[in-house]
């Protein structure tokens, strides 16, 4: 089988010459030269206002079209089906106002106690308005979402259902088609945010079918922008947020006050631009569609992180640090994320120990605030998280684990 060529991959990261190993791409990833070219391409040439016939805006207008268009094939969706925005926790906070108006005081929105505040917050923000919250928890030990528990709290009266496709903590990846069945059953909807999956999985929201569905472009190679995706009729459905005059079905603009980044929204055109790139030069099977190309992209990219977070994973246990999370859900898949608690020892001793190895790495709670408190660890100091990317390679898993070794010693 084919591998991933990472020597190449990293040609295309400017930022990782500096030396230095990055470990902490499960906040942010860096960016690959064709979004950065296409990011100054539209600021050098085309910044003016699109939409408008002469020529400079005509071409802003398609640039813009064409990084949207990108990001909805990216997820399978149709351009009219997403909405691109500044970020996940816009996106979430702004759907969930509305969304509200379909709501009656006594309905009740289950909400995860793994989830990243994102997509939290906003629901609990509803208990104003007379919803009611319930909490889907996570076992004390494992960080592991309590699936039994989702049949106890699911009834006629849940309208919603907020979970996250995978864990930016814990890694799980949950089981969104298992779940969205279920959940439709009892009459809700689901509203999943796959910041922490779309980074190492391809997504396909229509295979998942979930109402809505989230996630950061800067944690996927791209710029610092969000895509939120909603099935047709219910975006339409969903109260305008925006002007009164524009149209029930202009959901690119009735959820998002103020409008997008256009120079952002072209620089989407350089992540297509990228994976394509990748595709080509591993000579992938040919695939009439860009999601279709990237399905076959992710699976090099998948195969490549979980070996490297599997070497990771093993030096940990051999040191008996305490890893959050990483049990396989009946999806079976898990991110390459390493979150991990050292007993006895403070995060942020061993996160300095590792900055001074030129280790690019931090410690937080990573705003799952609600799971670092379940697994009773200081939301102050955390745990040490090793979020990997697809540039990640052994070389950097070999520094980082001579680093760790130094560290724990
Ligand atoms: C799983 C998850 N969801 C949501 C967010 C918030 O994303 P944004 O910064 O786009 O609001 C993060 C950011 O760390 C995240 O990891």
């Amino acid at each position: 089988m084919t591998t991933l060529d990472t020597a190449y991959v990293r040609e295309q990261f400017p930022p990782l010459k500096d030396g230095w190993v990055f470990v902490e791409n499960a906040g942010g990833t860096y960016v690959p030269r064709q979004v950065i070219d296409r990011t100054r391409d539209y600021m050098t040439e085309t910044q003016v206002q699109p939409n408008w016939n002469f020529a400079s805006s005509v071409r802003a207008t398609d640039r813009i079209a064409a990084g949207k268009h990108l990001m909805a094939e990216f997820i399978n969706a149709e351009h009219d089906e997403i909405v691109l925005g500044p970020s996940t926790t816009m996106h979430v906070y702004l759907m969930a106002q509305a969304l509200r108006h379909q709501f009656k005081p006594g309905d009740e929105i289950i909400v995860t106690e793994q989830d990243h505040e994102a997509n939290v917050g906003a629901w609990r923000r509803l208990e104003e308005f007379g919803l009611v919250i319930r909490e889907w928890q996570v076992d004390r030990e494992t960080g592991a979402l309590r699936y039994e528990q989702l049949d106890q709290l699911l009834s006629p009266r849940t309208r919603l259902v907020a979970f996250t496709h995978c864990s930016n903590v814990a890694s799980i990846v949950h089981d969104v088609p298992a779940l969205a069945n279920k959940i439709h059953a009892v009459g809700a909807l689901t509203f999943v945010d796959g910041t922490a999956f779309a980074p190492h999985f391809p997504v396909d929201v229509k295979a998942l079918d979930c109402d809505f569905y989230v996630f950061s472009l800067y944690k996927v190679c791209g710029p610092h922008q969000a895509v939120l995706y909603g099935k047709r009729a219910l975006l339409q459905q969903a109260r305008n947020l925006n002007h009164h005059f524009i149209p029930d079905d202009n959901v690119a603009y009735k959820f998002l006050p103020g409008g997008p980044s256009h120079e952002f929204a072209a620089g989407c055109v350089g992540m297509g631009e990228y994976f394509d790139d990748l595709h080509a030069h591993h000579k992938l099977e040919p695939a009439n569609s860009f999601h279709a190309r990237l399905a076959r992209t992710y699976r090099l990219i998948a195969a490549h992180e979980a070996r490297l977070a599997e070497k990771i994973e093993d030096f940990l246990k051999a040191r008996n640090a305490r890893i959050v999370g990483r049990r396989p859900s009946s999806d079976g898949r898990l991110a390459p994320v390493i979150a991990f608690h050292v007993p006895g020892r403070k995060s942020a001793d061993i996160v300095a120990k590792l900055n001074e190895h030129r280790i690019a790495i931090g410690h937080s709670d990573y705003w799952a605030a609600r799971l670092i408190k379940a697994l009773g660890l200081s939301a102050e100091d955390g745990v040490v998280r090793i979020g990997l990317a697809h540039y990640n390679d052994d070389n950097d898993v070999e520094q980082l684990l001579t680093a760790l070794d130094r560290a724990l010693g």
